[in-house]
């Protein structure tokens, strides 16, 4: 597996590769979720390619770009076990050499709201390292995370808009036993509070916004330390439900647990 830190020798690493190639971006810490990813990446492409890098730029100032975890070697482990044939590792100043970009990719109104309400500029920043690595890393397919179900919606609305010859590929959520959705910030929970983020698991398949409401609600009078922040049922596209709709939805769930925000959905069909 080549692990290559600069512009050139991803563009070396690329170079070498025929055939179709896959890449699975990430922030690192990887765990079953990102291990999915890079399996489907495996069976869907000739050659895999993995980004490794933490975007300073979809951190709010108060947020944990600081503390989010980093462990590379272990990652490099995961990837080469997973089959991954390069990975991209770049540093801050290698992926924004000119400092933070003063062009960004506009969301435009789907990044707005849910996750971009709470989280100013969340999707500036997340659109604008994706579209450079997808520029960097030229994939035929890129494969995403449905736990990130708003990030995934605007990658595949990006490259729609703006002709990105990609395929992006959505992957189901993978949840520990207890149903609780795998996320890197898993890690910052307490065991207390481990099982007090299990109230989104269950309101996302509680089976309407009404009961999703009603498992939040009761966890946020019964825990203290539990804060919800949305609770909302979309179309599949993140639209406004219309009256009498009959398909594909999306139960989507944002909440803080103790100093930790954590966001779950699931689908379900009206
Ligand atoms: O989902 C993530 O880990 C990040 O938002 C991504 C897509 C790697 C961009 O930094």
């Amino acid at each position: 597996m080549i692990v290559a830190t600069t512009r050139a020798e991803l563009a070396a690493a690329r170079g070498g590769l025929p055939g179709t190639v896959a890449v699975v971006m990430t922030m690192g810490a990887l765990h079953e979720g990102h291990a999915a990813l890079l399996a489907a990446a495996r069976t869907g492409a000739d050659h895999v390619l993995a980004t490794i890098f933490v975007n300073p730029l979809q951190f709010g100032p108060d947020e944990d770009f600081d503390r989010y975890p980093r462990s590379l070697d272990g990652d490099l482990a995961g990837c080469r076990a997973a089959g991954v044939d390069a990975v991209f590792a770049p540093t801050r100043d290698e992926m924004y050499p000119g400092g933070e970009p003063l062009v960004r990719v506009d969301p435009g109104p789907l990044g707005g709201i849910l996750e971009g309400a709470s989280r100013p500029g969340f999707f500036h920043g997340v659109l604008t390292v994706v579209l450079k690595l997808l520029h960097l890393t030229r994939p035929d397919r890129a494969y995403f995370g449905e736990k990130d179900y708003q990030q995934l919606t605007l990658v595949r609305r990006m490259v729609a808009d703006l002709d990105v010859p990609t395929e992006i590929i959505g992957i189901p959520t993978v949840r520990d036993p207890d149903g609780l959705a795998r996320s890197s910030r898993n890690q910052y929970l307490s065991t207390v509070e481990r099982a007090q983020a299990l109230a989104l698991s269950r309101a996302v398949h509680a089976g309407s916004l009404a009961a999703a409401e009603a498992e939040l609600a009761a966890a946020e009078a019964a825990q203290a330390g539990v804060k919800v922040d949305y609770a909302v049922l979309t179309t599949a596209d993140l639209a406004p439900v219309p009256e009498g709709y009959h398909g594909p939805a999306r139960l989507l769930v944002a909440a803080w647990v103790g100093t930790t925000r954590l966001i779950d959905n699931a689908p379900l069909t009206l």
